[in-house]
């Protein structure tokens, strides 16, 4: 029996619509890519957000971004850990994040969490601020989106090695 019309819009509708239920689960590569390239269009490199990016949310017009990542993890941005939570949120203006929660730094034996951060490319840094203090570091660290790394046995894969090689601290001193 040939199916009806509406049958047939609903059948093309479904197989529209799945690809993009999947992309949700295993999609990451487009997912991530949404995330890291609205960081480029906001005036900031791509590669502070790390690889694992699950689901994304960005309001344009009040720049409130929620990031979840498929669970936390460390990444090696010069010399140091910095950790992200599974949940990252914040205020995205063009070359600026504030309000931003989930990302801390390792200063010695500490973990002090990131506020705010600008992007100062006259001068090819990045500026974190964790409470009253800051600290610029070289943009291009942050420029190849970095491998999540689990933190276990001190092990750190990928983009974390070659970024360490540049032996420069991350973040805010404290
Ligand atoms: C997002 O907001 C910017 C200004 O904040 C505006 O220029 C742009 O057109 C907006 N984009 C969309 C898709 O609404
Ligand atoms: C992350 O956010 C989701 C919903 O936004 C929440 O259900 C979950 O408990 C949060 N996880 C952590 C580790 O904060
Ligand atoms: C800052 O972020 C928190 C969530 O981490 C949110 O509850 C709060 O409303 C935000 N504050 C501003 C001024 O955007």
């Amino acid at each position: 029996m040939a199916m009806s019309p509406l049958t047939l819009l609903l059948v093309a509708i479904a197989a529209i619509a799945a690809p993009l239920a999947y992309g949700a689960c295993n999609g990451e590569a487009s997912l991530k890519g949404v995330a890291n390239d609205v960081l480029w269009e906001y005036g900031l490199p791509k590669g502070l957000v790390p690889d694992s990016v699950t689901s994304y949310t960005f309001i344009n017009a009040t720049g409130d971004f929620k990031i979840q990542l498929a669970s936390s993890c460390y990444v090696w941005f010069g010399d140091h850990y910095t950790y992200f939570d599974k949940n990252l949120s914040g205020t995205m203006s063009y070359g600026a994040i504030s309000n931003l929660s989930g990302i801390q730094a390792k200063k010695l034996f500490f973990w002090v969490s990131i506020s705010s951060m600008v992007a100062r490319p006259e001068r090819g840094m990045i500026e974190f601020h964790a409470g009253f203090v800051s600290e610029d570091v070289p943009i291009s660290l942050f420029e190849n989106v970095p491998v999540c790394g689990n933190g276990v046995g001190g092990q750190f894969r990928g983009a974390a090695g070659v970024i360490r090689e540049m032996n420069v601290l991350p973040v805010a001193e404290v």
